[in-house]
């Protein structure tokens, strides 16, 4: 007989929340801990690599200066943090769960059904996927009613955006209170209302890539070239004015109409001129390099560090030009 218990509880009072579960607890896992200790919550973490558990108090610890700069909530403490060595003592207590773990299908059903079978009934348990349908990540689950998508962005901890999605099976009650929790918790919630592969921003920045990749494989641009066309071009009007918007502005005083019905035509050929390009070594190996030239000697430490501080910057300058307009 299948058990109904978790159909029948509801999910907790997101007021009365004090303790996450982090499932996974690398780059994004370890992200989405930082940002849960510095709302004041406690976390209970599970990670199978013997790493995980040093690693995710250096990633705290770097992350702790831009979320006091932030503003932390009252309590809020970097070592709130017990990681276990299992899942279900870690999930024991947990009023949420994030689950963060390596984008391989079969691993994210398998955990995602012990994941179910420890936590606690009503629970409601997200998983960061990038890209993977919940529909097809609930397979093995008894209770499929209470899987969601949270797909946030690195670094979870400082880019607002989450997409939140269910799948055939989820209770549209659980993305509700996944989307009321996440906003709860200071995020900016997309909720979708279908699923569609790599959601709403990864098949944009995904579009993208492709394209890049394709002019890299050609010879037609460098990696350099190509950063900078964003970060010195259209990059800077993206922190206020999305692409579509920015399109209806680059039509002058007639807005979008007149950018689809003057350029609409000849974009037909750069709309469709591609498909998936090949990733050959070479042109993985030209990327990579391309990489190492542009980053010129900085690490990845150093980049993460420059990274923070800009989007705490554009942040903040967006909210003061939005509070300037309202
Ligand atoms: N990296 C990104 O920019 C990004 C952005 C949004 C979403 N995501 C998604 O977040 C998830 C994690 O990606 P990541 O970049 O943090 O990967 P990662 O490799 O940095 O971290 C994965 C962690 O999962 C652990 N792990 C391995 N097997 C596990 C298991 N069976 N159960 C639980 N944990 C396990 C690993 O030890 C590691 O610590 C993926 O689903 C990915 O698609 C990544």
């Amino acid at each position: 007989m299948t058990d109904t218990t978790a159909s029948t509880t509801p999910a907790p009072d997101p007021a009365a929340i004090t303790t996450i579960a982090c499932v996974g607890i690398g780059t994004i896992g370890g992200g989405w801990a930082a940002y849960f200790l510095a709302r004041g919550y406690r976390v209970k973490a599970w990670d199978p690599s013997p790493h995980a558990a040093n690693r995710v108090r250096s990633l705290i610890d770097a992350a702790w200066p831009a979320l006091t700069e932030l503003g932390l909530a009252e309590g809020a403490d970097p070592r709130a943090i017990s990681v276990h060595t299992d899942l279900a003592e870690a999930l024991d207590g947990a009023e949420f769960v994030q689950e963060s773990a390596p984008e391989v299908l079969e691993m994210k059903q398998r955990l995602l059904a012990d994941i179910d079978r420890h936590a606690a009934p009503g629970v409601v348990i997200a998983s960061s996927t990038s890209g993977y349908s919940m529909t097809e990540m609930a397979t093995e689950a008894v209770h499929p009613e209470r899987l969601v998508v949270g797909h946030p962005f690195n670094p979870p901890y400082l880019i607002p955006l989450v997409e939140v999605v269910g799948g055939e099976a989820t209770d549209p009650a659980a993305v509700a209170w996944a989307s009321a929790w996440y906003e709860r918790l200071g995020k900016s919630v997309i909720t979708m209302d279908r699923e569609v592969p790599g959601f709403i921003a990864n098949r944009l920045q995904e579009a993208l890539w492709r394209e890049a990749l394709h002019m890299v494989a050609n010879g037609e641009a460098t990696v350099e070239q190509i950063d900078r066309s964003i970060t010195d071009g259209p990059g800077l009007r993206w922190p206020l004015q999305g692409p579509m918007l920015t399109f209806h502005l680059a039509g002058g005083p007639g807005g979008m109409a007149h950018m689809l019905d003057h350029f609409g035509p000849s974009l037909r050929s750069p709309w469709t001129r591609l498909d998936a390009p090949e990733l050959t070594q070479e042109l993985r190996d030209a990327v990579v390099d391309g990489c190492d030239e542009e980053a010129d000697g900085r690490t990845v430490a150093d980049l993460v560090v420059e990274r923070d501080r800009a989007i705490i910057a554009v942040r903040r300058l967006v909210e003061q030009i939005r509070e300037g307009a309202a």
